[in-house]
């Protein structure tokens, strides 16, 4: 997720203008109805006791402000990974209790339709039956061997066979490890040091790709985190993304120097931002004509936008591929892979080192495998252009008719829109886009029972399990909020 998403950068920081947050006032029917079972027991202490109980539930988030209070305590800001926290939305984050297709059920009972999708790995819906089935058939076996097994080797086809580029792959445990790892062959393989990356491009929280790019022309990089040395991030270049005039000056600047361009080919950690016409093309180009490497991180668009992820997607072959998210079908995975003359160098093929103690883990494999073979049946990738085009077309009609700026987008089961006129080419035209109203609409929209990214620079994904009626309801919620906003 982008870091810009987890600081909560401060062009969002008009949060005090927010209605107070804490209370959404349509859970409470969805509590009050959801409840009738349990209501017997408010029915005996009379009438009073029951509108009180009611108007209880009616602005209640209980459970969840109550747990995530003694989160605060126990883990920095409450949370394991700090964009769960909404500082970019405000309020209070809402804490889960179960999942399954396309819903969510929070502590309290409340349901959501959920476009987070784990922030990526849910896209044939959450917990799904065949999957599960298969995760206790493994599990009976063990957790961990920490030697190969043959899972591996059936995922590591899969993944082979689907991406046009790759040829040998490595699993390890997350994206973030397998951008690492990918930065660390391609340097290894071209005895270079020098990579450039884009501005709004998220690659993990590896010391190397904490950088953040100046305004508008390409610098050297500064460090965005305490704690990350500036030797870590000097051999960092940052450009707008499709900007390919900046790539040819800084290639031009750095001759012979240039190990890798690394990106995530569809953006989805600045919003959703696709590449220009000619932009990916020029970029192989000029990668081959440098002896640089190609990565695309396809940790958000690998088995999303195709089964090919945007490799297929854009008919693009990059040097190295980066995976993570849908590979682990919700359980923690990363891979790299690419050209087997560079997969070679990796230990103990070859002298650059990597390892892990858990990577290629037998659940994680097996939640992988059975997602890749749903996702390989007819129509799967149709089925998604469809689904995510109706969403995202309900709510930019919604947004037009309410008289809002807004623009947006989708491929396949990915989206973003932006509360700006667009187009949004770019981070720096993202970051001009209307933060707080993204703000009230999220918090509207989790009132109305959709649970949205919290935040206006991620994108959303849909899966499998959203079904037309989710849909509907959805941009129903989306036109409500989009009036009182
Ligand atoms: C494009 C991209 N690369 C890398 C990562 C890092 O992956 P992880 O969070 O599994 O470490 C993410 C995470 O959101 C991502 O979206």
């Amino acid at each position: 997720m982008a870091l810009a998403a987890v600081i909560g950068l401060s062009w969002s920081s008009n949060l005090s203008l927010l209605p107070s947050p804490s209370i959404p006032s349509r859970l409470s029917k969805r509590s009050v109805n959801s409840s009738s079972s349990s209501s017997s027991s408010v029915v005996v202490k009379g009438a009073i006791s029951l509108e009180k109980e009611k108007e209880k539930k009616i602005f209640s988030l209980e459970k969840s402000e109550e747990i995530f209070n003694a989160a605060k305590d126990l883990m920095p800001g409450g949370v394991n990974s700090p964009v769960r926290a909404f500082k970019s939305v405000g309020g209070q984050p809402i804490v889960f209790d179960s999942v399954k297709g396309s819903h969510m059920w929070d502590v309290d009972g409340n349901k959501y339709i959920d476009y987070v999708g784990s922030w990526g790995p849910a896209i044939i819906g959450h917990a799904d039956d065949k999957v599960n089935a298969a995760l206790i058939e493994t599990l009976k076996k063990g957790t961990s061997f920490g030697a190969p097994c043959l899972l591996e080797n059936i995922l590591a086809e899969m993944v082979i066979s689907a991406m046009p580029s790759i040829e040998m792959v490595r699993f390890v445990n997350s994206g973030t490890e397998a951008c690492m790892g990918a930065l660390r062959l391609a340097r290894a393989f071209t005895g270079r040091q020098k990579i450039i990356k884009f501005e709004g491009c998220y690659h993990g929280h590896a010391d190397s790709f904490l950088v953040k790019a100046g305004s508008g022309i390409a610098t050297l990089g500064l460090p965005d985190s305490p704690g990350v040395p500036k030797g870590a991030t000097s051999d960092t270049l940052t450009s707008p993304i499709n900007d390919i005039e900046t790539i040819k000056s800084l290639f031009d600047a750095h001759k012979g120097e240039i190990a890798a361009v690394i990106l995530e080919p569809v953006v989805g950690n600045a919003g959703f931002i696709t590449p220009k016409s000619g932009f990916l093309d020029a970029l192989r180009e000029i990668t081959k004509q440098n002896n640089a490497l190609l990565i695309f991180d396809e940790v958000m668009t690998g088995f999303r936008l195709a089964y090919g992820g945007a490799q297929e997607y854009f008919n693009i072959l990059p040097d190295l591929t980066t995976l993570g998210k849908i590979i682990g079908g919700g359980l923690p995975v990363g891979a790299y892979g690419g050209r087997k003359e560079i997969m070679e160098m990796v230990a103990p093929s070859g002298p650059m080192y990597q390892a892990g103690t858990l990577s290629g883990n037998p659940l994680a494999m097996t939640a992988g495998i059975h997602t890749l073979r749903r996702l390989k049946e007819p129509g799967c990738y149709d089925y998604l252009d469809k689904v995510t085009g109706e969403l995202i077309g309900g709510i930019l009609d919604a947004g037009k008719k309410a008289g809002h700026e807004i623009s947006g987008g989708y491929i396949r089961g990915m989206f973003g829109f932006f509360f700006a006129a667009g187009p949004v080419d770019n981070f720096e035209h993202a970051k001009k886009s209307d933060t707080a109203k993204f703000a009230r609409f999220h918090r509207g929209m989790l009132e109305e029972g959709i649970y949205l990214a919290p935040s206006q620079f991620e994108a959303g994904f849909t899966s499998l399990a959203h079904t037309s009626k989710d849909i509907e309801m959805t941009v129903e919620a989306a036109a409500k909020v989009l009036q009182r906003i």
